[in-house]
């Protein structure tokens, strides 16, 4: 009886932890949903590659160590993607940054532009939610993510040992 009699203040619990659980709740901003953990099916790498070399990503992206076909277009910008980093790119962060680009501007194309630019950047990438599919987001996810390679720190500080 008293579980019944609790229901509706357990259900506004319930509500509030799928909320913090969420984001919904203040603290994180409002323009998305935490992406932190989120793991995609397995997507085919190869066929990310043809969706990264057909659907318009290099008119401004090149990939690290990859030798795509000739681009017959012409070129923007030239953001590489991919090579040696200290964090490799989770997929929550690469699928982010395709679904979202203005979620967060690259460091790399913040350093591109002049200080006046850089107080709020805007992300020139375009949104390709309705030209692309999801598997074909999938696999695409899958392709960036291979191409990022950890490096460990090499902390050049004091030296403890014997
Ligand atoms: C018109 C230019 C343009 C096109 C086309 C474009 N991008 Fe971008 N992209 C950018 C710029 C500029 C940045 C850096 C600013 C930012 O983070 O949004 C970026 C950032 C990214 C990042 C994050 C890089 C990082 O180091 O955090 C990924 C991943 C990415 N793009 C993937 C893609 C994919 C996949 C496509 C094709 C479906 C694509 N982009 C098409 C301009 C473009």
């Amino acid at each position: 009886m008293i579980i019944f009699a609790s229901t509706p203040r357990l259900k506004a619990w319930a509500a509030i932890v799928v909320m913090a659980a969420t984001g919904s709740l203040g603290g994180c901003g409002t323009d998305h949903t935490p992406v932190r953990g989120f793991v995609l099916p397995q997507g085919d790498i190869e066929r990310g590659q043809e969706v990264f070399a057909t659907a318009g990503c290099r008119y401004c992206h090149s990939i690290r160590d990859v030798d795509l076909p000739p681009f017959e277009g012409n070129a923007v910008l030239d953001i590489e993607l991919g090579g040696k980093v200290y964090r490799v790119k989770t997929y929550g962060e690469l699928l982010t940054s395709i679904v979202n680009p203005n979620h967060v501007v690259s460091a790399q194309y913040r350093a591109m532009l002049d200080a006046k630019e850089r107080i709020n950047p805007q992300s020139p990438m375009p949104v390709f939610n309705d030209l692309i599919n999801v598997t074909q987001l999938i696999d695409l996810t899958a392709f960036l993510h291979a191409r990022y390679e950890l490096l460990t720190p090499q902390y050049r500080g004091y030296y403890y040992g014997p």
